[in-house]
């Protein structure tokens, strides 16, 4: 072997060396300094539903939700994986199974349960699925039954995600403008109530996202041909958020540590769409905010048929670089992105 290349092969190994004693150091503060949780448990609506809601009913279990992963539909809102999915990537774990699925999956249960219900909210939002004190309820129930014991909680995470089901009910219902304020403080104070009911029942730390710039949801931005947001939207969210994070804080100084922690999905959600590496097809970025999956005709949706069992949508070409997957709801490759805006964040699980 030549000198110069022997020199170059040994620096590599040196290199190699070095990486993987980094590698070492990070895995050993993860795993002994700090807190591990082993089981996630979820709680919310379809921004962390795997498939709690009932095949018959759900456009989550309907083609071609599921395209990119597993290639079939799994109940979950979106062409793949979703939050739910990342954050349980993100601690080593498998995702949670839904919880629908706890009798057949005995011996399954050791990463926790998905307990969201895609259109939920923590007061009913009329889909007749279990709302947040509901859904906390069922895991008070587990407890009982000794499913999961004091030990399981306390190295456990909990995943709150609230995504606007209670305004959606609320402004269908004929809910005003002036009385908006007033119902997003009843919201929040309800979303504190059932984070301290999480964590009084064991669980160690709690995740909850805040609301994301709901005026940039594809339902909202078809009213521009998907150029604008609605800022009016997008500050009613704010206000949500800007609650929430006093909420926290206060619960955070009520036990005297930091409990609970806040996934900024709005600061996130802007983020990536900002960066502009989103499109439709192949011409990048002249309509970032334009979902993937769009139903041809009024008052069909994503995953529709007609009564011969012609499709009543289209699919784009590229959900990879699509972040929109139908009028609500991120694709997979959106949900990965935001992961990585807020992976940094994620960190302090550990602390
Ligand atoms: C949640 O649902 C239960 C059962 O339907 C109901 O009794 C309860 O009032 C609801 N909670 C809230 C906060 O709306
Ligand atoms: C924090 O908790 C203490 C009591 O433990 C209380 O006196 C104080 O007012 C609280 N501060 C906030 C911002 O809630």
């Amino acid at each position: 072997m030549e000198l110069h290349r022997l020199l170059s092969h040994t620096f590599f190994l040196l290199f190699l060396f070095a990486v993987a004693g980094e590698l070492v150091c990070a895995t050993e503060h993860q795993t002994y300094v700090g807190f591990r949780p082993k089981k996630l448990f979820v709680f919310g609506d379809s921004y962390s539903d795997t498939g709690n809601n009932p095949i018959s009913l759900a456009s989550s279990w309907k083609t071609p939700y599921g395209v990119t992963f597993p290639g079939k539909p799994t109940g979950r809102y979106s062409d793949g994986r979703v939050l739910t999915d990342y954050i349980a990537r993100f601690m080593g774990i498998k995702s949670p199974l839904p919880y629908r699925f706890r009798k057949y999956a005995l011996g399954k249960l050791q990463y926790g349960l998905n307990f969201a219900f895609g259109g939920t909210g923590v007061f009913d939002t009329g889909n007749l699925q279990p709302n947040m004190t509901t859904q906390i309820g069922f895991l008070q129930g587990l407890i009982k039954d000794k499913v999961y014991s004091k030990w399981d909680l306390k190295e456990s995470l909990a995943l709150v995600t609230v995504s606007g089901n209670d305004y959606g009910a609320f402004t269908s219902s004929g809910g005003s403008d002036q009385d908006l304020p007033s119902f997003i403080s009843r919201v929040v104070n309800q979303m504190s109530i059932d984070l301290k009911q999480i964590h009084d029942i064991g669980v160690q730390r709690v995740l909850v996202t805040t609301l994301q710039p709901i005026g940039c949801l594809p339902r909202q931005t078809v009213l521009s041909s998907y150029q604008q947001c609605n800022e009016n939207q997008n500050s009613a969210a704010s206000f949500h958020n800007q609650l929430l994070q006093q909420a926290v804080t206060r619960l955070n100084n009520d036990t005297k540590q930091s409990t609970f922690l806040v996934l900024d999905l709005f600061s996130s959600f802007n983020t990536v769409l900002n960066s502009k590496t989103y499109s439709t097809g192949n011409s990048k970025s002249d309509t970032p905010l334009k979902p993937c999956c769009v139903a041809t005709s009024s008052g069909a949706g994503c995953g529709s048929l007609d009564e011969n069992g012609k499709k009543l949508y289209t699919v784009c070409k590229e959900p990879e670089s699509t972040f929109f997957w139908d009028t609500v709801h991120p694709t997979q490759a959106g949900w990965r992105a935001v992961y990585l805006a807020l992976r940094s964040s994620l960190d302090r699980i550990y602390s």
